[in-house]
């Protein structure tokens, strides 16, 4: 059940798409106090309530104690003290006596005070007084959030080749660069489905163009890499160059499509080309005429985009910075202390102010701020709504940096500019239930860190998490390069990659499950043992499916780690084509965990199918899977969903696959399955 309250007149932000009349009772679950100028939800908080959600965030899984922002932020660092990352994932989910969801549909700033001004209260502070709560019951925490869940409608499907291994740098300068990078691969037989194409093949950072110079021939550049089995994929920066003479620059300014300013005239920031307009994609059609523009990789035949810098991030206003030009020229003779000086180096480092800018909504002008959260959510819903104009039923590659509940409907999000920290290997793993819970399931992180030089233990540890994870991308930033091949122990990375490609059965099946049911593929452990009061305290390590739980390892020169099992399991470390496994008690114990090691554990009586590995996803022999059980009483059984990966209509297939006593069994001829009998325990 759901519970719908207005307040005012909202903004129709499209997250919700299930119908639901307004509900006139009072809140139960908190106190309202409204002031001038906000609405402020209160609530006291028990001992052992536990906050989960917020989506991408900085902190742990259980978001209790700190004070959270939700405003969609160019926020290249993510320390603990940050407030907001790229996102607005507005959706909470009190984990006390009676659990409950709560989304507040907000396109402003919100404030989730989660115990941090008051250990014991968990306040909500909504800055405008436009808006909408709901409310979400269920038996428990899955239903809640599956309840929430189908509110929203169903997330984004991505095709099977993004399932494959990416990778990525900014700092590709040439096409043949890229393919020195992807024969490092292919001769080495390490395993990749896709190349990122970062700003460089863009000429001078205008979107929508290529660098003839650099990456001459692009179309066959394009058709060369995929007949390598590898997809390139072009970044598709938000805002557009301001010039006289670029096509998109020319035409968007004609049709009157871009923000405008507080005048009337286009708004005009800076960002990677220098002077940009920002395409109004609030405005239903200027976004799809900024998405009729992907033809023109699609023509060539791109199959994938990643959208970045729709915060929007802007670098600095013209105007703000004419403004300070002036005021620095105005005070050359006047005296300079170290105020002006703080109060000049402030006003360098936010030379924008989003109050600067306007939207058109269906002829109502309307000031950024109030909408802020929803720039990149509608950047990359006009993205998926033109291709599907191009190519109705084709399920493209398509993922954002910003956000909000919604968007989760029209693409997957990469989690931004992290840094090559071990805590933020944590704090990834810490995300993705968050992440599942607001609808984004196809996501990922940028693997070994975006900022910051990374090392070979960090980028080991990095990948071998990722595994698990739907996008598996390396991308990076800084002087280090993070490729594996320009590390020591190139193997340890193939075997770690290799085993991704033997665990895509059980990962692309549970993720097509998480899609189609509305669920979550990362849990809390408290989510499937509800039962284990200590669960609620594990903060390192989740569910994936329900079957099986990963442990990464997170510290530098750890050998291994403890790991708390709820139950008895059958723990598998996979080193590419080898295997081991060890049937473990339930309770503490201290795995080591060599370095190319993918480390999971087994619920009694489940199996997880496993491909041969193989050098990309089109060169996987889809009917041929092997299983790896734990059985119990010599039984074991799973059901896997799969589908053709490539086209949006396609419902999902489902194969029971059965084992008993050494022997499997399944419900279609299609498939041959074959037992990995030698790793079979508890069977006699
Ligand atoms: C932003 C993106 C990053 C990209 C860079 C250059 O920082 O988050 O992924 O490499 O811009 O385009």
């Amino acid at each position: 059940m759901i519970k719908k309250y207005v307040f005012g007149k909202p903004f129709e932000t499209n997250a919700v798409i299930e119908n639901f009349d307004e509900c006139k009772d009072k809140i139960k679950e908190f106190s309202i106090n409204e002031t001038s100028s906000s609405f402020e939800f209160a609530r006291q908080l028990d001992d052992d309530d536990i906050i989960y959600g917020l989506g991408e965030n900085v902190r742990g899984i259980n978001k209790r104690g700190w004070i959270y922002e939700s405003y969609a932020t160019d926020e290249g660092r993510h320390t603990e003290t940050a407030k907001s990352l790229y996102a607005a994932h507005n959706f909470i989910l009190f984990y006390c006596s009676s659990p409950f969801g709560v989304f507040v549909d907000a396109p402003f700033k919100v404030t989730f005070d989660l115990g941090y001004s008051k250990m014991d209260e968990a306040k909500i502070i909504l800055h405008e007084k436009n808006f909408k709560i709901y409310i979400i019951y269920g038996e428990n925490v899955n239903d809640i959030v599956k309840n929430f869940r189908k509110a929203i409608g169903k997330s984004y499907l991505a095709p099977f080749w993004s399932f494959g291994y990416m990778q990525s740098r900014w700092g590709y300068k040439s096409s043949d660069e890229c393919r020195q990078v992807v024969k490092q691969f292919r001769e080495n037989d390490v395993p990749i489905d896709a190349l990122f194409l970062d700003l460089d093949y863009m000429n001078g950072c205008r979107v929508f163009t290529t660098n003839e110079k650099d990456f001459p021939d692009f179309p066959e550049f394009v058709s060369e890499m995929r007949q390598q089995d590898v997809r390139l994929v072009p970044i598709i920066d938000a805002a557009v160059k301001a010039e006289k003479g670029y096509e998109i620059s020319d035409e968007g300014e004609k049709l009157g499509y871009f923000c405008k300013d507080e005048n009337g005239n286009d708004y005009v920031g800076c960002v990677w080309p220098g002077y940009t307009y920002f395409p109004d994609y609030l405005n239903t059609e200027a976004g799809q005429w900024f998405a009729s523009k992907y033809q023109y990789f699609t023509d060539m035949g791109i199959e994938g985009f990643w959208n970045d810098m729709n915060e929007p991030a802007i670098f600095f206003s013209k105007k703000m910075l004419e403004d300070l030009q002036t005021e620095i020229a105005e005070r050359k003779d006047s005296p300079f202390d170290a105020g002006d000086y703080f109060n000049l180096r402030q006003k360098v480092n936010f030379l924008w102010d989003y109050k600067e800018i306007y939207h058109n909504v269906n002829g109502e002008k309307i000031r950024h701020d109030h909408v802020h959260n929803l720039y990149g959510y509608n950047m990359t819903k006009s993205a998926s709504v033109g291709l599907e104009k191009i190519e109705p039923d084709k399920r493209f590659l398509l993922f954002s940096r910003s956000s909000y509940i919604g968007m989760h409907r029209y693409g997957g999000i990469w989690t931004g500019d992290n840094q090559a920290w071990w805590s933020h290997l944590l704090m990834f793993l810490q995300q993705l239930p968050s992440l599942n819970m607001c609808g984004f399931l196809y996501v990922g992180s940028d693997i070994g860190g975006f900022n910051s030089n990374t090392t070979e233990d960090l980028s080991l540890r990095w990948t071998a998490l990722s595994v698990f994870v739907p996008l598996m991308r390396n991308h990076n930033g800084t002087e280090r390069p993070q490729e594996w091949y320009n590390f020591i122990h190139k193997d340890w990375f193939k075997d770690i990659i290799k085993s991704r490609y033997r665990l895509l059965p059980y990962i692309y099946s549970e993720y097509l499950k998480a899609v189609h049911n509305y669920d979550m593929m990362f849990k809390p452990l408290s989510f499937v043992f509800p039962d284990d009061s200590y669960v609620t305290q594990v903060e390192d390590q989740l569910m994936l499916g329900e079957n099986i739980m990963i442990a990464p390892v997170y510290t530098q020169n750890a050998k291994g780690r403890f790991v708390y099992l709820p139950e008895d399991m059958l723990m598998v470390k996979m080193f590419g084509d080898q295997i081991e496994t060890e049937e473990l008690d339930k309770g503490n114990v201290y795995v080591t965990v060599p370095y190319n090691c993918v480390l999971f554990f087994m619920r009694k009586g489940t199996l997880i199918p496993l491909y041969d590995s193989a050098v990309s996803t089109e060169k996987l022999i889809k009917n041929k899977i092997k299983v790896l059980c734990f059985t119990d009483e010599g039984d074991a059984e799973y059901e896997m969903y799969y589908d053709d990966g490539k086209t949006k209509s396609c419902e999902p297939k489902k194969l029971e696959i059965l084992v008993e006593n050494e022997s499997a069994y399944c419900n279609s001829n299609d498939f041959q399955i074959t037992v990995l009998a030698e790793y079979m325990n508890n069977i006699f």
